[in-house]
């Protein structure tokens, strides 16, 4: 990944390496494992069964024309050679087969449900920092399709590829019983189809993932067009849009063909081994009847399975190919289970300390805290020293990116930590395990997001609450809602002020020592931005609450201000002594 861009470019990685990356995948689903035994079971029985049919129908028109060697045997198996036995056959041959599918390709699916469930786990323990690269389309792409394709497909592959190896043993097996010489010309046969294998596997597998790629890149650019839209229609570029789009279907549609035409490719030349190997088979079996060393009945036989062996080699080349096709997507999916954890990704941790300090609601300090936003990318704070006292109102001024929305990051821990720490009452936040050091802050952010649902289930989201509790947090915040009114996604059916003011309810709620608010620059009248200084004032009186403000008016009823320069601070102290030297500027 590279550290000097923000955003980060998938690539199709070395296809070496897919055999143990479905291995893996045979490993980390349990059950799919267990299943493959009977699965080969199954193939076993059918291969043998097909060719027993095959065997015992020569032997039936043997009898029939008169000379009918191996009768007794088989009488004195009480296998009485006739059609019901042939049905028979054919319904065992039949009924494995349903078996096979029903246990081991819908269980083995189910099974493999739970890697999805770890691949959300993986996205979801991912720094936040990971978004930024990652375009939403690209990450549903993984999430939704490749984990998909490996779920739905995979097992069936597998199970495919299983039963045609051991089919394919199975008739080499029985060509090798009935004649030696026929069986010279199946290694010959192997030999080529193994060759061709080794060069159509990585080239499908290369293909199968770029096509991914460029699909996330498709699901990219059309949630380009949803958000964008309107955007572009304002300014009549609505062609350039849909132009970026319609680029990025071509891209994959492009590999949509190539892995068309890799398919063909390998398909003809499996066609042409299966026909020159017939065509040796065919020469075999005539010198051996002409000899007298193979009767009518094996030369049926063989020439039966030498067709079976053909259409074997045939499926088998169609399933191996998409066997490793589901070797890329397994590879893919396995990234994103493996993603490195928020903790992992955070950086050096500042040295423990000896005796915590269990008072959660004290002073809040940093010292000497710098970070970054990546493990490479320049310091944004550095050497940050600040004590927040508890239960003050704090005002946080600065210019655009001065640093204010990195310090509330931070105190969420979602950035890289290079030096430094940052406590609560002597606690540092570094040596609790994340949720925990986030449970400490309750947020208010500049344009809040509610959840498609009721303003009960925003307000509430664990059901924790009665509704004359809420309906008493909604009075408090001068809200005047029902608690049974439909949110839309994002809460877009709400102006910003009655989602802050919603946002600031649940706050009262939560109960969270420290209340961080973005202030938004514009949106909010002053009659809820006096009701939210009011809130803070009383309601909100017992907690400690960081402001990043855009008005003077905010600022007045604080108990400090802090202006940030650059990553580090500027000014601090009374409002009285910082509003008349702060600029619009610095308001921004
Ligand atoms: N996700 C990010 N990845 C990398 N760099 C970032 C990221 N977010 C912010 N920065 C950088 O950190 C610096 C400080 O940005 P920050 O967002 O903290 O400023 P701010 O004071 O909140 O500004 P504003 O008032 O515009 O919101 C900027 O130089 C910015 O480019
Ligand atoms: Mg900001």
């Amino acid at each position: 990944m590279s550290t000097e861009t923000f955003t980060t470019e998938e690539i199709a990685p070395d296809t070496s390496g897919s055999v143990s990356v479905l291995l893996r995948f045979l490993r980390e689903v349990p059950i799919l494992r267990a299943l493959t035994i009977p699965n080969a079971i199954g193939g076993i029985i059918t291969a043998a069964g097909y060719q027993a049919f095959v065997w015992m129908s020569g032997k039936l028109a043997e009898c029939q024309s008169g000379a009918c060697e191996g009768l007794e045997y088989l009488e004195k198996l009480r296998l009485p050679l006739s059609l019901s036995s042939l049905a028979g056959v054919a319904l065992v041959v039949f009924l494995c087969r349903l078996v096979q599918w029903v246990v081991f390709e819908s269980g083995s699916q189910l099974a493999s449900q739970g890697l999805f469930r770890r691949m959300i786990h993986g996205v979801g323990h991912v720094r936040t920092t990971f978004f930024d690269e990652y375009p939403s389309g690209k990450i549903i792409n993984r999430l939704a399709k490749d984990s998909d394709q490996l779920r739905v497909f995979a097992p069936i592959r597998l199970g495919d590829a299983t039963s045609a190896i051991i089919e394919l043993l199975i008739v080499a097996g029985i060509i090798a019983v009935a004649s030696p010489l026929a069986a010279l010309v199946v290694i010959p046969a192997f030999g080529s189809f193994l060759y061709i294998q080794r060069n159509i596997a990585p080239m499908l597998q290369r293909a199968m993932t770029l096509r991914s790629i460029r699909f996330g890149e498709v699901l990219h650019r059309e949630s380009d067009v949803i958000e964008g839209v309107r955007s572009f229609e304002l300014y009549s570029s609505l062609p350039a849009l849909f132009g970026r789009l319609s680029q990025a279907m071509y891209a994959y549609m492009q590999m949509h063909f190539l892995r068309g035409r890799i398919e063909a490719w390998g398909r003809f030349w499996a066609d042409i081994m299966v026909a020159v190997y017939g065509s040796l088979t065919l020469v075999a079996v005539y010198v051996g009847i002409h000899y007298g060393e193979l009767s009518a009945v094996f030369g049926v036989v063989i020439m039966t399975a030498t067709f079976r062996l053909g259409a074997l080699f045939g499926w088998l080349t169609w399933s191996l190919g998409l066997l490793f096709e589901s070797a890329g997507h397994a590879r893919r999916v396995f990234e994103y289970v493996d993603l490195p954890t928020e903790e992992t990704e955070e950086g050096i941790r500042p040295p423990k300390t000896l005796g915590l300090i269990t008072d959660n609601d004290g002073d809040l300090s940093f010292t000497n805290y710098t970070m970054s936003y990546r493990q490479n990318t320049p310091e944004i704070l550095q050497n940050l020293t600040v004590r927040i006292a508890r239960h003050s109102k704090v005002g946080l001024v600065g210019r655009t990116g001065a640093g204010k929305t990195s310090l509330v990051q931070s105190l969420f821990r979602m950035v890289y930590v290079r030096d430094g720490d940052i406590r609560i009452g002597g606690q540092s936040l570094f040596h609790l395990p994340v949720e925990e050091a986030r449970s400490f802050f309750a947020i208010i952010p500049q344009d809040p997001y509610l959840f498609e649902g009721t303003v009960r289930s925003n307000l509430d989201r664990y059901d924790e609450w009665s509704d004359s509790d809420l309906s008493d947090t909604l009075a408090k915040v001068q809200l005047s809602l029902q608690l049974s009114l439909e949110i839309k996604e994002g809460g877009t059916n709400l102006s910003l002020g009655q989602r802050q003011l919603l946002c600031l309810a649940r706050v009262l709620l939560s109960k969270r020592p420290f209340v961080i608010m973005d202030e938004p620059t514009s949106g909010v009248d002053t009659i809820t931005d006096s009701i939210m200084q009011n809130v803070l004032r009383t309601h909100l009186a017992d907690r400690t609450i960081l402001t990043i403000a855009h008005r003077l008016d905010t600022l007045t009823h604080m108990d400090r201000i802090i202006e940030l320069r650059d990553g580090a601070i500027a000014r601090d102290g009374h409002p009285a002594s910082i509003i008349p030297l702060l600029t619009e500027a610095e308001l921004a």
